[in-house]
C-alpha cells in the first residue's frame, strides 16, 4: 500500500520495522560500492587475450608501422571496423588514445582558445558561454564545462530524448554555444532518443553559427538484450554541428581501450590541425592489437554479447529488488533500461541525500546525491544513480536490498 495510504498506527509499525531492518544492516559491517560505471572482473576477463596482442606483426594492413610515429588518424583497419559497428562513413571517423572524454575536452579547450572552424572569435572572448545540459545527465560532462565556466542550462530528459521544445527554443539564443547528449542507453537514464528527436537536434534553427552537439555515444553498442540499437549518422544529417565520440572503454578495456572521433570533413580538419601540434600520433600498437582482437564488426558484436550476458542478470537482479521492495509503497521511480550502465532512481524529492547518507553508514555507497546535474546540485534532490556492473551479483543483491531500506527508512522520516 502507497505510504500516503496507511494510517498512523500502519505508519508508525512500519517506521518500527524498517529501523529495526536498517540497524540489522548496519551490524552486518558491509563495504560494498556501487558509485561507478565501471565494468567487472568477469567482464575484463572477456578481453584478456588482447594483452598478448598485436603478437609479431607489427605491420597494418596498409603497411604502416605500428611502433613509430605517425599517423595522426589512426588505422585504417580498426577505424574500418568501427566505421561499420557505428554505420558511418570510415573517411569521417578517426581511431584517437584511449579515452573519449580526453577528446571531448581537446575540442572544449581549442574552441575555447581558438574558435572552431565556424566561429567569428574564440569562445574565451564571447562575453558569455552557454552550454544546454540535459539532465539527469553524465557528470564528467558537467564537470569539464563547468570548468570553462560555461553557464549550464538544464533541460530534463524524457523516455524520448531531451524536452525538444526547451531546446529548440533555448539555442535561439546566440550565447548558447552548445549541448551535451549521451543519444543511445544514456548515461543514467538508458533512454534512447527517438528519430523525431535526432532529427530535430540535426535540423533546429540555432543563434550561434558555431553550435555544436557533443554527441557522446558511449554506449552505443552496449545492449543487454539480443538487439542493437540503430546508429543514425549524425554526421551525415547534421554536418559541422556533431561531434560524435565513442571508445572501446566498456568493450575492452576502460582507461586502456581506443577512443572514436567522428565529424565532419570541416571539422576534422580543424581538428586534426590543433591535433597536429599536440601530439605526432596515436597508439598504434594498441589500435593494431584491437584490430587483430576484434578481426570485423562482427567480432566487436560478439564482444558485447558477452558483456551483456554478465550484466544484464545484474540489472534484473536489481529490478526485482526495486519492485519487490519498493514497487507497493508509492517512494520511488526508476528507469527499466535495456542497455547502458545505469539504472537512474527517483527517491521522494527532498531525501535523496539522505538515503545516500543512510547507506553510507552502513557500509554501501552510493553515486554523491546531485551528481547527475550541473555543480552536483539536484534542486528537487530526488535522483540516484544506480551503477550495478561492478559487484559480484551476490553482493549486489545485498547492497540493493540495504539501498530499497534506506530509501523506504528515508522516505518514512520525512513523513
Ligand atoms: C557517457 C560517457 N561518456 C564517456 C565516458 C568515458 O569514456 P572514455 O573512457 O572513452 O573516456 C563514460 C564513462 O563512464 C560515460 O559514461
Amino acid at each position: 500500500m502507497a505510504l500516503q495510504d496507511l494510517t498512523a498506527e500502519q505508519m508508525s509499525e512500519l517506521k518500527a520495522e524498517i529501523r529495526a531492518e536498517y540497524g540489522a544492516l548496519q551490524s552486518r559491517n558491509l563495504k560494498l560500492d556501487l558509485t561507478r560505471g565501471k565494468p567487472s572482473s568477469e567482464q575484463l576477463d572477456i578481453c584478456a587475450d588482447l594483452l598478448s596482442l598485436p603478437g609479431e606483426n607489427f605491420l597494418d594492413e596498409d603497411g604502416t608501422d605500428c611502433r613509430n610515429y605517425g599517423n595522426l588518424i589512426g588505422l585504417r583497419s580498426l577505424r574500418e571496423i568501427w566505421a561499420e559497428v557505428l554505420g558511418v562513413d570510415v573517411n569521417n571517423l578517426i581511431a584517437a588514445d584511449s579515452s573519449s572524454l580526453n577528446v571531448m575536452f581537446d575540442l572544449i579547450s581549442w574552441a575555447y582558445m581558438w574558435g572552431t572552424n565556424d566561429s567569428e572569435k574564440p569562445w574565451k572572448d564571447e562575453e558569455k558561454v552557454k552550454w544546454i545540459c540535459p539532465v539527469p545527465g553524465y557528470d564528467r560532462h558537467f564537470t569539464i564545462t563547468e570548468h570553462f565556466g560555461f553557464e549550464m542550462i538544464t533541460v530534463p530528459m524524457t523516455p524520448a530524448g531531451p524536452d525538444m521544445d526547451l531546446v529548440e527554443e533555448l539555442v535561439q539564443d546566440p550565447q548558447v554555444k552548445g549541448m551535451w547528449v549521451v543519444p543511445i542507453f544514456g548515461n543514467p537514464t538508458g533512454v534512447t532518443f527517438d528519430t523525431q528527436t535526432i532529427n530535430r537536434l540535426a535540423t533546429m534553427e540555432t543563434g550561434a553559427p558555431d553550435f555544436r552537439i557533443i554527441w557522446d555515444n558511449a554506449y552505443a553498442i552496449h545492449t543487454l538484450t539480443e538487439e542493437f540499437p540503430q546508429v543514425v549518422d549524425v554526421v551525415k544529417q547534421g554536418g559541422n554541428r556533431f561531434w560524435a565520440m565513442s571508445s572501446t572503454s566498456k568493450i575492452t578495456q576502460a582507461g586502456a581501450g581506443v577512443a572514436f572521433f567522428n565529424a565532419s570533413d570541416e571539422n576534422l580538419n580543424w581538428y586534426n590541425k590543433h591535433a597536429f601540434v599536440r601530439g605526432i600520433g596515436p597508439n598504434k600498437i594498441n589500435q593494431l592489437a584491437h584490430a587483430q582482437f576484434f578481426g570485423d564488426a562482427e567480432g566487436v558484436r560478439m564482444i558485447m554479447r558477452k558483456h551483456a550476458g554478465s550484466l544484464a542478470p545484474k540489472f534484473a537482479k536489481v529490478l526485482d529488488i526495486l519492485e519487490n521492495r519498493l514497487g507497493a509503497y508509492g517512494v520511488a521511480e526508476w528507469t527499466k533500461p535495456v542497455g547502458g550502465y545505469f539504472i537512474s532512481m527517483d527517491v521522494v524529492p527532498g531525501t535523496a541525500k539522505r538515503v545516500i547518507e543512510l547507506a553510507k553508514e552502513a557500509g554501501i555507497v552510493l553515486t554523491a546525491a546531485g551528481s547527475t546535474f550541473p555543480h552536483k546540485e539536484d534542486p528537487e534532490d530526488k535522483n540516484i544513480r544506480l551503477a550495478p556492473s561492478l559487484p559480484p551479483v551476490e553482493e549486489l543483491e545485498i547492497a540493493m536490498d540495504g539501498v530499497a531500506t534506506c530509501v523506504l527508512l528515508a522516505a518514512l522520516e520525512n513523513k
